[in-house]
């Protein structure tokens, strides 16, 4: 058995008994064995030193596009249907073999760099394969599948798809990724958003999903003229007509969801969809502010991701985190986010929403063991009298702090040094 050890560190289990505490934690193979309590380092070939340490759980990031890695930056002054019409949609049809697999290892070299272990992930039209084999190589966890759009006349030659190619080849895709890795790797149908998609696609999406027990990745409600585009074609609000043909359920990921109203928050509740908060990309693509505390109030599980490089030009998490805390506050007062809520959201919100909350999310014994290492004693980051770990992670740290990312029980980087990843990009 294969065992690691880090000792004498400070521990952000975010477990329901202690949030933090101090001691060793022990990895076997790919599961945490014990959290706290000292370990006889005798027969262990893995000690890592953890004094002044902080281990946290890896950030489980729930809504990324790995294949728009390539294109960062690419957003700079549009909106988002401008954006897609005349970047990103061109963008993603010049992808091939090559870029596809070089775009999904950027986008990973920096999830692993920055502390995430876990990313719901949408690819592109074709070649998400290749992403598929760098996900594979790189040992993140990873819920990703190709996009699905079978319907647009502004959508370039090259991305186009008729329904029955779209469902046929995310079908076999499933079946080569699915599963891969122990389930390290899980399919998850990705129709782009109601615009791009005919209702038969999206019905058929809601049968294979529940016939293989896959979650589905979409957007929803970003953007005012997107909402529009669906009430006009639709005939309903976005949400009010997923619900309507019967998508809206607990296996539904939602990115987004800056514009509801009150019925379609209320379903978002009822149907257990979960929710994929994407605040650097809603600020950068002028979409709005997601009225976050009001779901979290009505116990919606509310997740944190990134979305591409080019609506947020970085795909950190500890980025993402203060986002969500700061943009709150002129809105709603500064109590309306707390460090502790937004922590969670990067966590176990995420394992919640990919269905993953027994085995990651927190640091826990018989959990995965999914983990970064931070060491927070830099200068901006240095603790001061009466301000606790987890604001400090949320309101001062940055990806420079992780030292070593450790997922399935692989340390994939130690001391900044990224280990899987020699056929990728080197950073
Ligand atoms: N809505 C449809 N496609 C996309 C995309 O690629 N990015 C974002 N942010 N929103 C979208
Ligand atoms: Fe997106």
């Amino acid at each position: 058995m294969k065992k690691i050890v880090i000792k004498n560190a400070e521990i952000v289990t975010m477990n329901n008994l202690n949030e933090i505490v101090h001691g060793d934690l022990l990895i076997e193979n790919d599961r945490i064995a014990a959290v706290g309590r000292q370990i006889n380092e005798h027969g262990i070939e893995k000690v890592i030193d953890g004094k002044g340490k902080t281990v946290i759980p890896g950030f489980v990031q729930t809504h990324i596009h790995l294949c728009q890695s390539l294109f960062r930056g690419q957003a700079d002054d549009l909106e988002l249907m401008d954006w897609l019409k005349k970047k990103i949609w061109p963008l993603e049809a010049s992808h091939d073999e090559e870029s596809s697999y070089y775009s999904a290892m950027l986008g990973i070299g920096e999830l692993i760099q920055s502390g995430t272990t876990t990313i719901i992930d949408m690819e592109t039209v074709h070649y998400a394969d290749f992403a598929f084999q760098a996900i594979a190589e790189s040992g993140i966890r990873a819920l990703s599948g190709k996009v699905m759009m079978d319907k647009g006349k502004e959508v370039p030659k090259l991305l186009q798809e008729n329904t029955e190619q779209s469902l046929q080849e995310s079908v076999n895709l499933l079946e080569k990724w699915h599963d891969y890795d122990s389930g390290r790797i899980q399919y998850a149908f990705c129709p782009r958003f109601v615009v791009s998609c005919t209702e038969e696609l999206l019905t058929n999406v809601r049968d294979l999903a529940a016939y293989y027990r896959t979650k589905i990745h979409t957007h929803a409600a970003e953007n005012r003229g997107e909402i529009e585009i669906v009430e006009r074609e639709r005939g309903m609000r976005n949400i009010v007509y997923l619900d309507h043909i019967g998508l809206a359920n607990p296996n539904l990921i939602l990115a987004h969801c800056v514009w509801l109203n009150d019925e379609e928050k209320e379903i978002i509740k009822a149907r257990g969809v979960k929710v994929s908060h994407c605040p650097g990309s809603n600020l950068k693509l002028a979409s709005g502010v997601a009225e976050i505390p009001d779901m979290l109030g009505m116990d919606v599980i509310v997740s944190l991701g990134a979305d591409g490089a080019p609506c947020n030009n970085n795909l950190d998490m500890f980025n993402e985190m203060r986002l969500a805390a700061v943009i709150q506050k002129p809105v709603h007062g500064p109590t309306a986010m707390n460090a502790k809520t937004v922590f969670q959201m990067a966590t176990i919100g995420g394992a919640k929403a990919a269905g993953l909350e027994g085995e990651i999310g927190s640091l826990e014994v018989g959990k995965k063991a999914d983990l970064a290492i931070l060491n927070l004693n830099d200068f901006h980051v240095y603790p001061s009298f009466g301000v606790d770990t987890i604001s400090r992670i949320v309101y001062s740290a940055t990806r420079a702090d992780v030292e070593t990312t450790i997922i399935n029980g692989k340390i994939v980087m130690e001391n900044r040094n990224l280990k899987t990843m020699d056929k990728g990009i080197i950073l």
